[in-house]
C-alpha cells in the first residue's frame, strides 16, 4: 500500500476557505491523507466525514489540566485518524516524543513521526511508531526531491526502518516522477506539502500525480 500524506503547514493557501477545496480534491484517493490546519480540524472532520484527517501535532496528555495542548485522546475523540509529529517546523525533544509515541501505540492512535537524519531514525524507530518519515530539512520547500537529491541516504533509511514501522519519505517531493522514484527507492508513501498546496487545481494536480 502506498500512501500519500498531504501537509496543508499554516500556508494561506490552505487555510479557510481554500482548504475545503483542497480536502475535496484527496476525496475518493483510497490512500490519500490530509494534515489541515490545527484549527480547522473539528471543521473539516465534521464537514468531511470520508476524508482520512490528521493533525500535524500533538501532546501526550489525556483531557484535564492542560491549557492550550492539543492531546492525542482529544484528537481521537473528535474522529481523527492521526497526527504527524516532530516535523522539522515543530521539533519536540525526545522524552516527550516517547510518551506521545508510547500513548499512541496504547490507544490505536496512528503517528507519522518525521526525522530529519539516520541518527535520529534510529532513535525513534525503537518506540515502533506506526509510520517514519525521513524529510531532510534543507531540501523543504525547495522543490528538489529528496528521492533524487538524496537517493543513498533514503535507501539507508529504508533498511534501517526494517518493517518495523512504514517508511515514508519527503521534502521538495512534487511531480508524479518524484512519487515514482520515492516508491522505487522502497517508500511506501511520500509526505508533501507546498506542491499541491500551492497548485493551481489540486484535483488535477492529485490526479496526475499519483
Ligand atoms: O511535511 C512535508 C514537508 O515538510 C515537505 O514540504 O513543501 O517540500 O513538500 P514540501
Amino acid at each position: 500500500m502506498v500512501n500519500v500524506f498531504l501537509n496543508f503547514k499554516a500556508y494561506k493557501e490552505s487555510a479557510v476557505p481554500n482548504s475545503e477545496k483542497l480536502v475535496s480534491a484527496a476525496l475518493g484517493f483510497k490512500n490519500v491523507f490530509i494534515c489541515p490546519q490545527q484549527q480547522e480540524l473539528l471543521f473539516l472532520r465534521k464537514k468531511f466525514p470520508k476524508a482520512k484527517i490528521f493533525a500535524q501535532d500533538c501532546e501526550s496528555n489525556e483531557f484535564g489540566a492542560f491549557t492550550g495542548s492539543i492531546g492525542l485522546t482529544q484528537l481521537k475523540s473528535i474522529g481523527v485518524n492521526g497526527s504527524l509529529l516532530n516535523h522539522s517546523e515543530r521539533k519536540k525533544p525526545f522524552n516527550e516524543l516517547k510518551k506521545i509515541i508510547l500513548e499512541a501505540n496504547k490507544i490505536g492512535f496512528k503517528l507519522v513521526v518525521c526525522v530529519d537524519s539516520l541518527s535520529e531514525a534510529k532513535k525513534i524507530i525503537e518506540l515502533r511508531p506506526w509510520a517514519i518519515a525521513f524529510e531532510p530539512p534543507e531540501l523543504i520547500g525547495s522543490g528538489k526531491s529528496v528521492s533524487t537529491h538524496e537517493p543513498v541516504l533514503v535507501k539507508k533509511f529504508i533498511n534501517l526502518v526494517g518493517g518495523k514501522s512504514i517508511p515514508l519519505i519527503g521534502a521538495g517531493v512534487s511531480n508524479h516522477s518524484d512519487f515514482v522514484e520515492s516508491i522505487a527507492l522502497g517508500a511506501e508513501g511520500v509526505l508533501l506539502a507546498s506542491a499541491f498546496v500551492k497548485s493551481k487545481n489540486p484535483k488535477k494536480w492529485l490526479k496526475e500525480f499519483v
